[in-house]
């Protein structure tokens, strides 16, 4: 097991603060196999012996919190489980000994990129309204879409009686019968995306979720899960506003 200093060691065995834990060794009060600690030293903490007032110090390693990154396919639910017997995507995630939620949600035929993670507050710092991390959507609309209904799309149109925040629309390819357009939007309303192109006649033939902030969604398999890299979830951190008092 690597070695870890003793302070943090303490700390992370719930004893109290690391900066407690030095107060403690300067007192003399903690002791490493029997001979008083020094602090900043490096330990085993399963295998060497630390003792606080003469009484043992028990060490649960921190729990390390799980962040993945799913290519979600058409046709699951993003739900933990569902009493209808359809299919849900916790059924793709890879076995772990750690429960992890879905982060927001994704329609039964919405594909694309779907966060889960074990870390309830940063579940939540993702989906509080304050917050507004961007989702970016490919859109495959039929038959055409015209530049006044891009523009209405991307001023804002009426939904469930409130009108959507700016968004940010472009055509990525047009085919006969057959457009693909990009959409980002910075709110998280039910069905958003479906209702923004109803709302201004548009039929969705195909919808995926390509990017979540600074995340993307890249070459990653349907159906398959991937965890976040340090600096993806640095990035995520960091595109979270703070909420505006
Ligand atoms: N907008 C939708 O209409 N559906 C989704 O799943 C996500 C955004």
């Amino acid at each position: 097991m690597e070695k870890i200093r003793i302070q943090k060691i303490i700390a992370d065995a719930g004893y109290c603060s690391r900066r407690k834990a030095e107060e403690l060794i300067l007192q003399k009060r903690v002791k490493v196999n029997g001979h008083p600690a020094i602090t900043g030293q490096k330990l085993d903490p399963v295998r060497d012996i630390i003792t606080i007032d003469g009484e043992k110090l028990y060490y649960q390693r921190k729990k390390q919190h799980v962040y993945l990154m799913m290519n979600k396919p058409r046709g699951y639910l993003t739900s933990m489980s569902d009493d209808r017997g359809r299919r849900c995507v916790t059924e793709l995630l890879p076995e772990t000994n750690v429960r992890v939620y879905p982060i927001g949600r994704l329609d039964l035929n919405t594909e694309g990129l779907l966060l889960f993670t074990s870390d309830g507050k940063f579940a939540n710092d993702m989906m509080h309204p304050s917050r507004s991390v961007s989702k970016t959507y490919r859109v495959t609309v039929r038959p055409d879409i015209t530049d006044e209904q891009a523009v209405k799309l991307s001023e804002g149109v009426m939904i469930d009686g409130r009108v959507t925040a700016p968004a940010e629309v472009r055509v990525l390819t047009k085919e006969k019968n057959r457009v693909v357009i990009e959409i980002v939007i910075r709110e998280g309303r039910n069905r958003q995306v479906r209702k923004m192109c109803e709302a201004v006649g548009l039929e969705v033939a195909r919808l995926k979720r390509t990017a979540f902030g600074p995340l993307r969604l890249g070459m990653l398999k349907p159906s398959t899960c991937r965890p976040l890299t340090a600096e993806e979830l640095k990035a995520i951190r960091s595109a979270v506003k703070k909420p505006t008092k």
